[in-house]
Order: C-alpha cells, then structure tokens, then sequence
C-alpha cells in the first residue's frame, strides 16, 4: 500500500479496529534537542506479531525505536503501549511495562562478564531471576558456556546474543531490535533470524530494523516502509516484496 493508502489503512476499518493492539504510535513528531527528524510516523504492532520496518539510511528507522523506547525528543503524537499512554515515558518505566530494547550499537557491558551482563538486564529488579538466565541460556547455549567469559571478548555473533538475552531478561511483551543482523557473517545472519523466529514463536512480539531487508520482510508478518522520517508503504511482509515499486525503490529491484 501507498502512503495514501497507508494512511486510510491505519486510519480505517481494519487495523484502527482490531482490539489485540499491544504498542500504539499514532502522529509521532520526535527528534533530537531542537533537531526534527520523524514525522507524523504511525505504527502498530498487535499481540505476538513480528513487525520489520525497512529504509534507507538516515531514513529514521533507528529514531523510532528509540522514540518509544523513550530516548528522544517527542515533539508531537502519542505513544500507547498495552492500553496505557506511555508518551514521554523514560526508559526505566517503559522496562516496567513490558518493552525491551537492543539498540543497533553499544549493547553490551564488554568490560563485564556474560552473566553479569544478564544480571544488569534485571536490574530494576530486587534479585536476579535465576530462572530468567536459565531460560536465556536454553535459548542461547552458547551464553551458558561462554557465561564467565568478558563480554568484550566474544565474537560479533555472540555479543549481539547476549544483547538479545540481556533483553529477554523481564520477558517482555515486546522486543525492539534494531539491525540485529548487522556486522554478521552470511551463515550467522541466517541464525539470528532463526532466533528471532524461536521468541517470536513463543509469544514476544517482535519490533525489528533490518538492513537485510528482504529476508527481514519474508520472516515478518508486516512490514513498514520508512523514508525521510515519514511513513511511506504499510502491508504484509509478502505484498512488500511483491510490490514493483517498494522493491524498484528500497529494496534493490
Ligand atoms: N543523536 C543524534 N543527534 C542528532 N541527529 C541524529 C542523532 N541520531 C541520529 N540523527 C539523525 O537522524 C536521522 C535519522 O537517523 P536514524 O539513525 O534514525 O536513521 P536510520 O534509518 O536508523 O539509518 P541507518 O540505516 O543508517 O541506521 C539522520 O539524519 C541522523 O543523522
Ligand atoms: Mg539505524
């Protein structure tokens, strides 16, 4: 769908309809100090659902996630997350209402170790659910052999991992993941997905940036399209890639 189709889209009978909505962002104007970079963005992700949002660079895709996970400047809009408005949040509280967030960069503690940086995921926490590690490592073995290891130590691949687990950590409703791909060898590109596709398969919904967009639009549901920090195209993952005009302009032909 076209931006003016996105628009009725979001805005009519279908999706504005559906009472299973978890996150919410309608209108959003946010940016950096006086600096605007996103305008009037709609987005929904519904209980479960594994969303991808593609564009170019600079297009704003890292700006939105960030923006509702409470790290930019809001200037307009509102933000609604599991029926409660969370507009202006900051992130500490936003952890508390089930969001979790792995940034594209910095996303670990490399000076500490793989456990400690689970613990750190817990951290607004009393005690460190010992079941929660436990269930990171079952996802991710590696992590558990590798948990006394200096996080700084490890392979690309591993770090993000960790991120992942260090965000799994208060099990959230939600998962921000901006490129988790990035930087990854052919072969653990297609691992991460597969990872990706486990937690969404038990029942965290899935926010997700990806470079590597044509595969990201063929695991995902839904799909939006960001340009210019506005939205341009909204639809399943599979009318995405099929579209002519989505795939002559962003996706590579
Ligand atoms: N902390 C910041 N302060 C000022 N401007 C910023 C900041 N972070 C990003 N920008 C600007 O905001 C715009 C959108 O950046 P953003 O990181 O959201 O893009 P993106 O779509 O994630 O791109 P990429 O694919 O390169 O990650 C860019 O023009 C960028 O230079
Ligand atoms: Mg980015």
């Amino acid at each position: 769908m076209s931006v003016d189709a996105n628009r009725s889209a979001t805005s009519g009978a279908g999706i504005e309809d559906r009472s299973d909505v978890l996150l919410r962002v309608r209108g959003l104007d946010a940016g950096y100090g006086d600096l605007q970079i996103l305008t009037d963005v709609d987005m929904d992700v519904f209980d479960g659902e594994y969303v991808t949002i593609v564009g170019p660079n600079g297009a704003g895709k890292s700006t939105t996630m960030k923006s509702v996970f409470g790290l930019t400047a809001l200037m307009g809009g509102d933000i609604q997350f599991k029926d409660e408005d969370i507009t202006g949040r900051k992130p500490e509280n936003i952890i508390h209402v089930g969001v979790g967030y792995v940034p594209q960069n910095d996303n670990i503690f490399s000076a500490l170790t793989v456990e400690e940086n689970l613990e750190m995921g817990a951290y607004i926490l009393d005690d460190v659910p010992q079941d929660a590690i436990r269930a990171v490592y079952d996802r991710f073995p590696i992590l558990e052999e590798r948990k006394h290891q200096k996080a700084g130590t490890m392979s690309g691949g591993q770090q993000q991992m960790l991120a992942m687990g260090r965000a799994l950590m208060l099990d959230p409703d939600l998962l921000l993941l901006d490129e988790p791909s990035a930087g990854l060898a052919p072969d653990l590109v297609d691992e991460m997905f597969d990872k990706i596709d486990e937690i969404n398969d038990a029942g965290t919904a899935i926010l997700m940036v990806e470079q590597n967009a044509k595969e990201a639009l063929r695991r995902c549901d839904r799909g939006y399209v960001l340009a210019n920090g506005q939205n341009r195209y909204m639809d399943t993952g599979s009318a995405l890639l099929e579209d002519e005009q989505v795939r002559q302009d962003f996706l590579g032909g």
